[in-house]
């Protein structure tokens, strides 16, 4: 049913005030966070639907290395986004192919700066790297930079299936942790170019450009870019549960999400009892999360009979997304 992308093409003017209500969200960037399990996933893919269905050509990837998006969607999904209905496209990047080219082009600028001798240490260090977890996270915030610079030319809107919370955090944070270092890392080399340059008197003294600090430089500008654009055009929306402990986690991510100045979406309580089915501790726990996220506001998305998979089940949830 799905098929490879072909480029859409040139954007179109957001949302086409068509059948479906998108909901509260104008940005052109949602993440969609919370705890483990809560929905995100799910309320992803439905957001992403109700978008599409008004009108907007929407990009929904997943950041879980532990993807599932597939699943909800009931579509079999790969690293370059397929069309799964119209006006929808999406995909699961796959982290471990991020990393082997993120290595290959550290191996291609290492040929270029270090002598052949020390290659095969730089080597065994990469693959070493390569292994860790942080290797692999930093890989996939690239991979969503690259989807972020898309949006406006591409797309008209990028929703981003998170992992749990901490996750989010890093990921979001990660263009403005990974930023000094790279500055860092450009000191360093200008600095070996600098004695080299000295060492090297009697020889050809005319400056060359050097691919390594302009690939740095490059880079530094994109996360500078990616930082200040996830400011500017990214909201979050935390998914939480009507339990008092989702609630209290969902209240600690609303607080270092807003420190570090990320905008946020009413707060989304998925998976609500009905009626009866209900009990005490849900309307208490239910109060409170209003309370709580009164300033932000909440949106309240009932528990469904069945697993909410499927375009159709979907986009019975949006509706509940758009009513608020
Ligand atoms: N409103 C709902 N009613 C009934 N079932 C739901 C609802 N929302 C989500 N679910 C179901 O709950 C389960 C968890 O949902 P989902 O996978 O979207 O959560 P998640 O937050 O993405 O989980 P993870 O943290 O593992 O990525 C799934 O089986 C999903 O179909
Ligand atoms: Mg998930």
């Amino acid at each position: 049913m799905s098929e490879p992308v072909s480029d859409p093409g040139g954007a179109s003017a957001t949302g086409s005030g068509s059948a479906a209500d998108p909901g509260p969200t104008a940005a052109p960037i949602t993440f969609v966070g919370g705890k483990g399990g809560v929905g995100k996933t799910t309320l992803a893919a439905a957001h992403a639907l109700a978008l599409a269905d008004a009108g907007q050509r929407v990009l929904v990837v997943s950041t879980d290395p532990a993807h599932s998006l597939g699943d909800a969607l009931e579509a079999p999904l790969k690293d370059e986004p397929v069309r799964v209905a119209p006006n929808l496209w999406a995909a699961e990047p796959d982290a471990d192919a991020a990393v082997r080219r993120r290595i290959a082009q550290v191996v291609e600028d290492a040929e270029k700066a270090v002598p052949p001798e020390v290659m095969p240490a730089v080597r065994r260090h990469l693959e070493q790297a390569g292994a860790s977890p942080g290797m692999a996270e930093s890989a996939l915030a690239d991979l969503l930079v690259d989807r972020m610079e898309q949006v406006g030319r591409r797309w008209d809107a990028l929703v981003v299936d998170s992992a749990p919370t901490g996750h989010l955090l890093r990921l979001l944070n990660l263009p403005t942790l990974l930023t000094p270092w790279v500055v860092g890392l450009t000191r360093q080399r200008e600095r070996a170019r600098r004695a080299e340059a000295l060492a090297d008197v009697v020889g050809d003294s005319e400056e060359e450009a050097d691919p390594l600090v302009e690939r740095l430089h490059a880079r530094r500008h994109r996360l500078e870019g990616a930082a200040d654009r996830l400011r500017r055009d990214a909201v979050v929306r935390l998914v939480t549960l009507p339990r008092r402990m989702v609630l209290a986690e969902t209240a600690r991510a609303v607080e270092r999400l807003s420190e570090a100045e990320f905008r946020l979406d009413p707060v989304v309580v998925n998976q609500i009892p009905a009626g009866d089915a209900a009990g005490p501790d849900t309307a208490e726990a239910l109060a409170a999360t209003r309370e709580r996220f009164a300033r932000q506001g909440t949106v309240e998305v009932p528990l469904q009979d069945a697993e909410p998979t499927g375009l159709e089940s979907l986009r019975r949830l949006a509706a509940h997304l758009a009513a608020r």
